[in-house]
């Protein structure tokens, strides 16, 4: 294939993957959900965002981080002065997970074997772009990147290095800042959060 064939065939294997998402059913979570919510962004991005899994507003509206926590996550990339639109972001698990709590579909963390089973979307989303840089988002994002349980308060001031062998920053999830009770705290981390951010951006450069 000639250069110029070759975003083309990129973005025709992404959307074939992305279509074979759609029908998954390797663990139980697309029994309950609306849809299988796939990572969005261009294939040769800045930064490789992984968040943890579609909340309620992402499972209806079939795309990633639209949300609360996703309004969160957009304000402070614009702090952190990066335009989303450069940046591909997905999540460590596809389906959204809950339990009914009345009318309201309340968030559940994935178990392990969630995470695993969609391991296999995560990895051929990586596969195709191959990012220099990823942000993982909380504790799902990097059990799922680096394949076991990790503290993000240990990682999280050090670039780290993927088993794939590319570079990636370990920082919290915007749900996390957004259950803070706490508003000072809200701030401060908030604050800590977007110099996270900044410093991809600078390894992004
Ligand atoms: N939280 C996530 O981890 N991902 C989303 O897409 C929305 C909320």
């Amino acid at each position: 294939k000639t250069e110029a064939e070759r975003p083309t065939s990129r973005e025709a294997a992404w959307a074939a993957l992305r279509e074979e998402a759609k029908g998954c059913t390797r663990c139980d979570l697309h029994c309950d959900a609306t849809q299988t919510v796939f990572g969005e962004g261009p294939l040769s991005p800045s930064i490789f965002f992984v968040g943890e899994q579609p909340g309620d507003q992402e499972d209806l509206a079939g795309r990633p981080f639209v949300g609360p926590a996703g309004q969160l996550f957009d304000a402070s990339l614009a702090e952190a002065g990066i335009e989303r639109a450069d940046t591909y972001v997905t999540n460590a698990v596809k389906h959204f997970k809950f339990v009914l709590r009345g009318k309201r579909r309340i968030h559940q963390s994935p178990n392990a074997g969630e995470i695993s089973a969609c391991n296999r979307w995560l990895g051929q989303e990586r596969d195709l772009i191959r990012p220099p840089l990823t942000v993982a988002l909380g504790g799902t994002a990097a059990r799922a990147l680096f394949g076991k349980a990790v503290t993000i308060s240990k990682l999280r001031d050090e670039p780290q290095m993927l088993p794939d062998g590319s570079t990636a920053l370990v920082t919290v999830h915007p749900s996390y800042l957004l259950r803070l009770p706490d508003e000072a705290r809200r701030a401060e981390e908030r604050a800590r959060f977007v110099e996270d951010l900044k410093r991809a951006k600078a390894l992004a450069a």
